[in-house]
């Protein structure tokens, strides 16, 4: 661990691992599973974004209306809360209503991806996402969380894939809900959801300098979280990782 830039952050030493990378890369799931290896507390930096893109539909904001989106940001009222159910994502709730499914929909990634360019939006999360950093330690998973957001993370991992095979994962989920979609409309919208997030000016998506990048492409999810968990064994620094 790095105790200067630590210190110039003046945070705690609770440890970071950070998980960026494109959507459909399988952050998500990878974060989950390390999250019930390790016990530590778990950032969904994309929920923070679709939240405030579903707000703003609810509240009747542009999306380009920056200041408007901004406040917003600032006093969202947002719950995660562990789901009851076995194998199932963290309950998320605005305004105390449950939205942790409409915000999964390609729409509302759309509409993150849109209010997810703006500086002052990015900068009413940013406080609000250094908060989720308690002990025992934090998995933060999103687009700039081992560049802007913890950049003395203790370990960083950019997770990626192909775009057709992040497709065809989308496209696999969403059949097996029966849900009737083209796979050639989804790799569209990933292409354009990436050239969005790779081509902003602002806190664009990229590995950061020290992150240790996975293609995940030709991987299963077992092999990526083995990966990460024996780099975690490894230990970085001041503290080594104990498997619960
Ligand atoms: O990860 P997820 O697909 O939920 O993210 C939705 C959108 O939010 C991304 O396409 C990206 O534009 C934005 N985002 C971001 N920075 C993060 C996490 C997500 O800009 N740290």
């Amino acid at each position: 661990m790095n105790a200067e830039k630590k210190d110039s952050e003046n945070i705690s030493v609770v440890p970071v691992i950070t998980i960026d990378g494109p959507s459909g890369s399988g952050k998500g799931v990878i974060t989950e599973r390390l999250a019930k290896i390790t016990g530590f507390h778990i950032l969904d930096s994309g929920a923070l974004y679709r939240l405030v893109g579903y707000a703003a539909r609810l509240d009747h904001i542009e999306l380009d209306q920056e200041q408007a989106l901004a406040s917003l940001a600032a006093v969202l009222d947002v719950t995660f809360s562990p789901n009851p159910e076995p194998d199932q994502p963290l309950r998320i709730s605005l305004r105390q209503q449950d939205v942790t499914w409409e915000i999964r929909t390609d729409q509302a990634g759309v509409d993150a991806s849109i209010v997810a360019r703006l500086a002052s939006v990015r900068r009413a999360l940013g406080e609000l996402q250094i908060s989720f950093r308690k002990p025992p330690g934090l998995i933060a998973d999103g687009r700039d969380m081992g560049t802007v957001v913890f950049p003395a993370a203790d370990l960083k991992i950019f997770l990626t894939a192909s775009a057709s095979a992040r497709a065809e994962r989308r496209y696999k989920q969403l059949k097996d809900k029966d849900i009737d979609v083209s796979l050639a409309a989804l790799l569209k919208s990933i292409q354009e959801r990436d050239a969005r997030d790779t081509g902003r000016a602002i806190a664009p998506l990229k590995p950061a300098a020290d992150a240790i990048v996975i293609d995940s492409t030709m991987l299963s999810i077992d092999a990526v979280v083995e990966q990460v968990t024996t780099l975690l064994k490894k230990g970085t620094g001041a503290w080594a990782f104990q498997q619960k």
